[in-house]
């Protein structure tokens, strides 16, 4: 038996790092999963898993409302969201455009505010989850960018990501009456596609050979290694599942220590 026996889950940003670690880690805990992302890679993760994909992009309404019906259409349920989809872009803060805030809000804050309206919308009308007093889980993917200092070189992601934490507890608020809990993980330096992009930035802002910048990054972790996405990936099956049910309006750092500084 496993601890998710037969929830089901929307996760978004399923093609990879995060968001396809807590796909293989949520399906081997028995949950029926809806992977969502605009990569078609996603098809190959929910093909390995047995699972259901679908391209969406969450800043489309469209998209979001195709989402979000996937697991009511097939279930007539949907049990835990796991709002995860985020861009990022390094750049000094004199010389971030309009443009570019307006990307990186659009993913990181406006989307996962709209896909987390949506869903709460459907779930106040559905009945508790099997064996729980709980209707539903919200899990967001925010970031230890959101409070850690030194972040100026990604200040709309960090603002963005101050955001999620902030609507994490609005929602927490607005939902527990109907018994929805609203929680986030805040992951630290993770080895993904996302700190490749990262490394190769902030490695041309100064001047660094590839993969110094993010040795520069894990050589601060108190933990002594770099974050993989099953780390977050544990944390969030522990959202997802009935050990966290008395949790709400938590932001829950994952970050082998990293936001302490060194
Ligand atoms: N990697 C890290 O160190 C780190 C640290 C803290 C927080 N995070 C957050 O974790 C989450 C996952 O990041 P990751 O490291 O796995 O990055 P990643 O780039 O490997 O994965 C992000 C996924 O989101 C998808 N995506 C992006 N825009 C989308 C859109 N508009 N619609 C649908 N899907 C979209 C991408 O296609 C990709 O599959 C993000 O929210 C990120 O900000 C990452």
């Amino acid at each position: 038996m496993g601890q998710l026996d037969g929830r089901t889950v929307l996760i978004t940003g399923a093609a990879r790092g995060i968001g396809a670690a807590c796909a293989h880690r949520l399906a081997a805990d028995g949950a029926r999963l809806v992977l969502a992302d605009l990569d078609p890679g996603v098809e190959k993760v929910a093909r390995e898993l047995g699972q259901v994909a679908i391209r969406a992009d969450v800043t489309r309404r469209d998209d979001i409302v195709r989402m979000v019906e996937e697991p009511y259409r097939r279930w007539g349920r949907l049990d835990v969201l796991f709002n995860n989809a985020g861009v990022i872009r390094v750049q000094p803060m004199l010389d971030v455009s309009e443009a570019e805030w307006d990307r990186v809000m659009t993913v990181n804050l406006r989307a996962v505010f709209f896909v987390l309206q949506a869903v709460s919308r459907r779930m106040v009308r559905q009945d508790p989850i099997a064996g729980s007093e709980l209707r539903g889980k919200l899990i967001q993917t925010a970031s230890i960018a959101s409070y850690r200092g030194g972040n100026h070189l990604m200040t709309p992601y960090s603002a963005s990501k101050a955001g999620v934490v902030s609507l994490t507890r609005s929602a927490a608020q607005a939902l527990a009456r109907e018994r929805i809990t609203s929680n986030c993980v805040c992951p630290g330096a993770v080895e993904t596609a996302m700190w490749e992009q990262i490394d190769k930035e902030w490695g041309a802002l100064e001047g660094l050979g590839q993969g110094e910048a993010w040795k520069r990054r894990i050589r601060g972790i108190p933990l002594g290694r770099p974050e993989r996405p099953e780390d977050v990936a544990k944390v969030v099956a522990f959202l997802a599942g009935p050990d966290s049910d008395y949790m709400t309006g938590q932001a829950l750092n994952v970050d082998g220590g990293l936001v302490m500084g060194n």
